[in-house]
C-alpha cells in the first residue's frame, strides 16, 4: 500500500473485497458506492434506476445484508465485503436463483432482476425456507416496473425448495 500521504485530499484510500477480489482505491469522497462499482470497477451489473433508495435496482449485499448501494459512499464501504451480481454463479455457471428466474420467467426489461435476485440471495442465506410472505417482504424494496412479482415469487419457492432438497438448504 502507499503512503497516505499520497493519496489526494480530495480523495480517501479504501480498502474492501468485492466478489471475493480485493480492492484497493483512492476515490472521491462524494461518490457513491453504486457509481464506484459501476465506473471505476466497471461493474455495470449494479444498476441505478432512482439514485434516491427508492426502487431497489442498486442493492449489493454487504456483510450477507441487501444493501442499497446508491444511499451509501463508497468511502463507507472501506473495510466490508460486499457481493455484486457478477460474483453470483461459478466458473461460468448461474447460481440456482438466477436458473430459477428464468424458468419461471420472472423477469422483462431486466432492469430490476440483479437487485431483485441480490435481496433473494440474502433472505435465502439467512432462511431456506422462506414463506410467500417472507419473500413478498424482501423483495418490498425491489420495485418491478415490468409486473414480472408474481413469477419472482414462484421462482423463489421454488429455488428455495429444490436447493434444500439437494444441499440441504445451503446457498
Ligand atoms: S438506484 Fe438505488 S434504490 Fe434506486
Ligand atoms: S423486469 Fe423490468 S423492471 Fe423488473
Amino acid at each position: 500500500m502507499q503512503a497516505k500521504e499520497n493519496v489526494p485530499r480530495s480523495k480517501k484510500r479504501i480498502t474492501l473485497t468485492v466478489n471475493g477480489r480485493r480492492v484497493e482505491a483512492d476515490v472521491d469522497h462524494h461518490i457513491t458506492l453504486a457509481e464506484f462499482l459501476r465506473e471505476e470497477l466497471d461493474l455495470t451489473g449494479t444498476k441505478v434506476g432512482c439514485n434516491r433508495g427508492e426502487c431497489g435496482s442498486c442493492t449489493v449485499i454487504i456483510d450477507g445484508m441487501a444493501v442499497l448501494s446508491c444511499t451509501m459512499l463508497a468511502v463507507e464501504a472501506h473495510g466490508k465485503s460486499m457481493l455484486t451480481i457478477e460474483g453470483l454463479g461459478d466458473d461460468g455457471r448461474l447460481h440456482p436463483i438466477q436458473e430459477a428466474f428464468i424458468e419461471h420467467d420472472a423477469l422483462q426489461c431486466g432492469y430490476c432482476t440483479p437487485g431483485m435476485i441480490l435481496s433473494v440471495k440474502a433472505l435465502l442465506d439467512r432462511n431456506p425456507v422462506p414463506t410467500e410472505l417472507e419473500v413478498r417482504t424482501a423483495i418490498d424494496g425491489n420495485l418491478c416496473r415490468c409486473g414480472s412479482v408474481p413469477n419472482v415469487i414462484r421462482a423463489v419457492l421454488d429455488v428455495s425448495r429444490k436447493m434444500t432438497e439437494t444441499k440441504g438448504g445451503k446457498q
